[in-house]
Parts: structure tokens; sequence; C-alpha cells
């Protein structure tokens, strides 16, 4: 099993519910920050423990849950500061159809309405992430009531559309609770790229020898995915072209699936030129069958075996390099041995300004890797850690090298 990403260490949590069905959710919520690295101070409305009892919170969170500013436990009577104070955001999840008027409206009748209006908008920042019926969330008072929240400062997870409690579907859900984690930590990471559009490539490809077999590598397309939503993290707006993975895509990243070289090719070279980062962590296969047998190849009995012409895919690294108008390029480079020399010498062949080298055979389908990046400076290593965390680390050192 893969490490949780400990996105949220040494961060402290607001975790504000109020009345819904989805306060159910709310329990893995506080597992889910828990597990990524954050301390979560819980803070129920009274419609909310209609939902969910404080018993159920204060054991998964470890603390005793606040939901009253009179609570005579404050040694200062002023909660609404107390948690306001220590926050490093204020997550209200899930957040009603009636919070969210009151937060719109600046009311603070309670102590998760109050604290939300005592915290220091530019300290602590307000998250919210809806949940209710989707004509509740349609309804103009609704939409108006979110549109001022965020013109306050207030930022809105979701909400998610599918099956609802009632019955009925459409938008209105309470995003997951893995989802809602994963925005917190998206969240809080810099936002690098802002504004950057940033193409990847990612996994094998697989090219086709007859129906049912092909010749493909074992490349599992993680360092690829985790580049892709560390881009996103970073504000980018990111595609990601994806060989045959079973991985799920990254939350707000665009996906094109391809199987061959050519179709990944093809899928590459028109979206290059208005991209400012291309990174190619791609294991595209060198090769194809020369020709597609129309059906399944078979054993004749005569023990003779099958031979196969080949022919060499195109480069798309290089390919994106040669474009007149092209984007800022990082290849990587899988080896066995000799891995910095093996990187500079692609550096000079296929002309990009950066490449990260790494054991292909050490890598593949794990979840840490070891870096190193080769460019016109020197090579710097980067030392082993999981993939998502090298690929934050790229993203930082991808952002230091784009023209300004
Ligand atoms: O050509 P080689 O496999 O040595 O270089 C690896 C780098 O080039 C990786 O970034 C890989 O994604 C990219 N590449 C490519 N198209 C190919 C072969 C490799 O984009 N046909």
């Amino acid at each position: 099993m893969s490490k949780p990403d400990e996105g949220l260490a040494g961060r402290h949590i607001v975790l504000g519910l109020s009345g819904g069905i989805a306060c159910y959710k709310s329990a893995e919520l506080v597992r889910e920050l828990g597990r990524a690295g954050a301390t979560v101070q819980v803070v129920m409305t009274e419609a909310a423990q209609a939902f969910i009892t404080p018993v159920t919170m204060q054991a998964l969170s470890g603390r005793p849950v606040l939901s009253s500013q009179w609570d005579a436990r404050e040694p200062n009577s002023m909660a609404h500061i107390n948690l306001s104070r220590e926050a490093d955001a204020i997550l209200v999840a899930p957040a009603s159809a009636d919070f969210i008027a009151k937060i719109a409206q600046g009311r603070a009748d309670e102590l998760l309405s109050l604290l939300c209006v005592a915290r220091p908008i530019d300290k602590c920042p307000l998250l919210l992430a809806p949940a209710m019926n989707r004509e509740m969330w349609l309804h103009p008072a609704t939409q108006r009531n979110v549109a001022q929240a965020v013109a306050d400062g207030a930022t809105v997870l979701g909400p998610g559309e599918g099956d609802q409690a009632c019955g009925e579907i459409g938008d209105g859900r309470m995003l997951e609770a893995t989802e809602l984690c994963d925005e917190l930590i998206a969240f809080f990471q810099p936002k690098l790229l802002a504004g950057q559009r940033v193409l990847i490539t990612a996994g094998p490809t697989f090219e086709a020898i007859d129906p049912v077999r092909g010749i493909t590598n074992l490349s599992s397309g993680k360092m690829g995915f985790a580049i892709a939503r560390a881009a996103q993290e970073a504000g980018a707006e990111v595609t990601l072209v994806a060989g045959p993975v079973h991985l799920p895509t990254p939350r707000h990243v665009r996906r094109i699936d391809v199987r061959s070289a050519q179709q990944m090719h093809d899928a590459v070279l028109p979206l290059a030129p208005s991209q400012q980062v291309f990174v190619a962590t791609a294991a595209v296969a060198d090769w194809r069958p020369a020709s597609l047998a129309e059906h399944k190849i078979k054993k004749d009995g005569t023990h003779r075996v099958p031979s196969f012409e080949l022919s060499e895919n195109p480069d798309i690294l290089a390919a994106v390099a040669r474009l007149p108008v092209r984007p800022y390029c990082v290849g990587f480079a899988a080896e066995s041995q000799d891995v910095a020399h093996h990187a500079r010498e692609k550096l000079l062949r296929k002309n990009v300004p950066l490449i990260v080298g790494n054991l292909g055979p050490a890598t593949f389908g794990r979840d840490d890797n070891t870096l190193v990046l080769v460019d016109a400076a020197g090579d710097r290593e980067i030392p082993t850690a999981d993939k998502l965390s090298l690929a934050r680390t790229l993203v930082r050192e991808i952002a230091d090298r784009l023209p300004t």
C-alpha cells in the first residue's frame, strides 16, 4: 500500500460541521486529515449534532468537540477567538445552504459562524464544502450567497454531482473525504505555476502485434501522474496524455488516454505549441511491429517461431523540442546504469534544457524514486523520496527555470 501523502504535516485545521446528511462523510474526513499529518479541532452546529454525535467526532479527532460560544472549558470564554487564531484554515464540511447564507451575511449567532467572522481573513482561510439537495444548490439565493462568500474571500470546494440522499440526482453532493483532503493539501501548495499550461506524457505505450498481443514495458505511470498532480496543485492547467495504466486521474487534470507511441505523438503534437511546459515521463516504446496482423497469430504445429520486422516510433520529446514555438521541455532518462552520463547525452541529442535521470528497473512500479537533474548548469541529485514529494520538488525546479 502506498504511503499517505503528508501534505498537511504541521497544519492545524478547524473542521466545522453544519447540518446535513453528509455529516457521515465528515467522520472519514477527520481520519483523512489526520493521516495527511494535520491536527483537527472539530466544531459542530446544533443541527450537525442531529446527524452525527460529538462523541464520534471526539473519538476520531482525539479532541473534545466544541459547539457553543458559552463553553465554560475555554478559560477566557473566547472560543471563537482562540479557535480562529490557532487554525491554519477553517474547513466547513458539510456547509449547508443555511450556513452559507449566514457566512454571506456575516451573521454570528452560534460558535461556528461566529469564529468564521472572527477569523483574521488574511491569515486564516475559510473553505466551504457545500452539501445539499440539487434544487437547494441551484436556488438563486444559494448561488448568490456562494458568490458573496467567495467575494468575501472564502474558497468553495465542490460540490460534486451524482446520487443524493433524497433520491434525486444532480449537483450538490459533498465531495468525498479523500477528495476534500486532496483539495486542502492542494490549497496549501505554493502556486508556482499559476496560469501556466503544462502537458505531460506518462506510462508505457503498447505496440500491437496482433489483436491480442503487443510489445510494452513495465512503466506504471506513477511518476508522470504524480507530476500532473503536483503541477495542478501549483496552479497549472494540466493535460496528461497517458498510455495504458491503472491509475486514477489526479483532480482537475484533463486526461487523454492513448495506447501506441504514434497515438501519443498525435495527441501531443497539436497541443504542444500552446503549452508553457512539456514533461515527457512516458516510457515510449522505441519500436513497433512493422505490420499489424489482422488476426491472432496461431501456432501451426511446425514449431516455427514467427519473426517480426520492427519500425522506429516517432520521438515525441524530440519532435516537440523541434517546434518553432515550443514549451519548456523536460525529458526523463530511465537507465539501468550511468544515469547522469546517459541523461546528459539525451539532453544534447534531444536538444532539451532539462533531463531527469532515474534508475529504470529500480523505480518501475514503485512509490519511491531517486532523481538526478541534468541541465546546462550541471548535475543535481534529489534524494530518495516518494514520487509525489519528488514531483513537487521537480515542479519547483521547473518553475525556477521558466522564463519570467
Ligand atoms: O529516447 P529515450 O528513450 O532515450 O529518451 C527518453 C525520453 O524521451 C523520455 O522523456 C521519454 O518520454 C521521451 N521519449 C519520447 N518519445 C520516444 C522515446 C522517448 O518522447 N519515442
